[in-house]
């Protein structure tokens, strides 16, 4: 196995966030790269065994553990700003390391590219993670009805693909639930297939579209993707490419929510109004204005807001990336709202940190019962998810007093340089070391 190199996005187990709140935000702000494509976009450049260039790459933990799962399997990676150079020339590794695929779980997508490439991979399971099971039954299966032999042993997938070539074989594959991550696991492993593979009931987030666009500039010959049913018409290699990876929608919401229960008319770009269309929405709906000001960028004027019933879906539903965020507002709008997670089973965690900061949340099943409070109050607060900390960030803006925020590396895994975006409009929020 080949060393993987050190994160230098440091892992911020001494640090809290300390964030005084009702500070008025005003100002314009810059969204980074989105998250979820840079992570799959990665994985996708494993399929051409030359040089890629991304562009417009997040710096974040998960970036950074994502970098270290393909050094360890012989790739070279050179990050400069947000730009990334991965070369796969030397691809030698099939099986991934553990402490690194249990810590982030789109690392399990590198799956379908390195069995393209290389005819095998053992990827250890991804395991649970703090918003419940999450398993790769639907990526496991539609690679097996692609000629590969998947088998789990010791918590390990083996994945090999056997016959002429080591191809896999295109075909049709329904997914039971239009999961990203098997779409993109699929989409991957159907580039260099031998045939047509055609998935059905397939995810249309973004970040699938990305990636598809992503696959296409290297040759893939790829349609539908944006919509239930991608056709992928395999071919024999990919070649090089540069790349830029399309703005966060989801830090772009939370931006939009951060003017919302700070009531502050703020100003976010780049962005790409149609990827946030159910927010937006949402948001209308509470009463906020959003324009569409200029090409790519959009402000929120907030005014009286209004209760609402939010259930997250597969996109063009509601994200549930966005459910934890406008938990944070709904508990500080007056009447009654109620929030529904259908997605992950047990995502709202953050239910019991708003409550500690005077929220009045009441939790059955996957609802969340959501009475207005006219004021919130600073706690100290634990994140215990990505956008649980992200909720409890906005919670700690729009309440009375202090919150300090620990568990700060569920943040760095997915917003880049968040407290230093919020302060440049205006926030009163730092990071302080505080245990050596
Ligand atoms: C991706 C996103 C994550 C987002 C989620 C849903 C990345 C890196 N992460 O995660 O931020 O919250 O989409 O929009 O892109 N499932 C199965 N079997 C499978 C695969 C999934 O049962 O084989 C279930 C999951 O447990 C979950 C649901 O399907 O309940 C949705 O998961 P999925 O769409 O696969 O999410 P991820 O790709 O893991």
């Amino acid at each position: 196995m080949i060393q993987a190199p050190p994160l230098s996005l440091a892992f911020d187990q001494n640090s809290v966030l300390q964030i005084t709140g009702k500070a008025r935000l005003s100002g314009s702000v810059k969204i980074s790269g989105a998250k979820n494509s840079a992570l799959a976009i990665m994985a996708g450049a494993l399929l051409c065994a030359d040089h890629c260039r991304l562009t417009n790459v997040p710096s974040l933990l998960d970036i950074e553990r994502m970098s270290q799962v393909l050094t360890s399997l012989g790739i070279k990676i050179t990050k400069t700003g947000h730009t990334l150079e991965i070369e796969t020339q030397n691809l030698q590794q099939y099986d991934a390391p553990y402490d690194l695929v249990s810590q982030l779980r789109a690392s399990f997508f590198i799956i379908g590219p390195l069995l393209t490439r290389l005819g095998i991979a053992r990827i250890p399971l991804p395991g649970g993670c703090a918003i419940g099971a999450r398993p790769v039954d639907l990526h496991v299966r539609g690679l097996q009805s692609m000629g590969a032999d998947v088998h789990i042993e010791h918590g390990v997938v083996h994945a090999y693909v056997k016959g002429k070539g080591n191809r896999l074989k295109g075909t049709r594959i329904y997914l039971d639930y239009p999961s990203v991550g098997a779409t993109e696991t699929l989409m991957m492993a159907a580039t260099l297939a031998d045939g047509e593979t055609t998935l059905e009931n397939a995810a249309q987030e973004p970040e699938v579209i990305d990636l598809a666009n992503f696959c296409r500039a290297m040759g893939a010959r790829i349609k539908g993707a944006g919509t239930n049913t991608i056709s992928i018409d395999g071919v024999k290699s990919l070649h090089a490419v540069e790349y830029e990876i399309i703005p966060d929608r989801i830090e772009a919401g939370t931006f939009l929510v951060a003017g919302a229960i700070t009531q502050s008319a703020i100003t976010l770009s780049p962005v790409i109004p149609e990827h946030l269309t159910a927010v937006i929405a949402k948001l209308e709906a509470m009463g906020a204005k959003i324009i569409s000001t200029e090409h790519q960028s959009l402000s929120i004027i907030p005014g009286d807001l209004y209760p609402i019933d939010i259930e997250t879906m597969p996109y063009p539903g509601f994200p549930t990336d966005m459910q934890a965020q406008f938990m944070a507002l709904l508990s500080i709008v007056p009447g009654n709202s109620i929030i529904s997670e259908t997605v992950f089973e047990n995502r709202l965690h953050h239910v019991a940190e708003l409550n500690r900061m005077g929220a009045n949340i009441r939790l059955k099943g996957n609802h969340a019962f959501i009475s207005g409070v006219p004021q919130l109050s600073g706690a100290p607060v634990m994140a215990t998810d990505l956008r649980a900390s992200a909720a409890l960030v906005l919670a700690g803006l729009a309440a009375e007093g202090t919150t300090t925020m620990q568990g700060l590396h569920h943040l760095d895994r997915g917003y880049d340089h968040l407290e230093g975006k919020l302060r440049s409009l205006g926030a009163n929020i730092h990071r302080i070391t505080e245990f050596q």
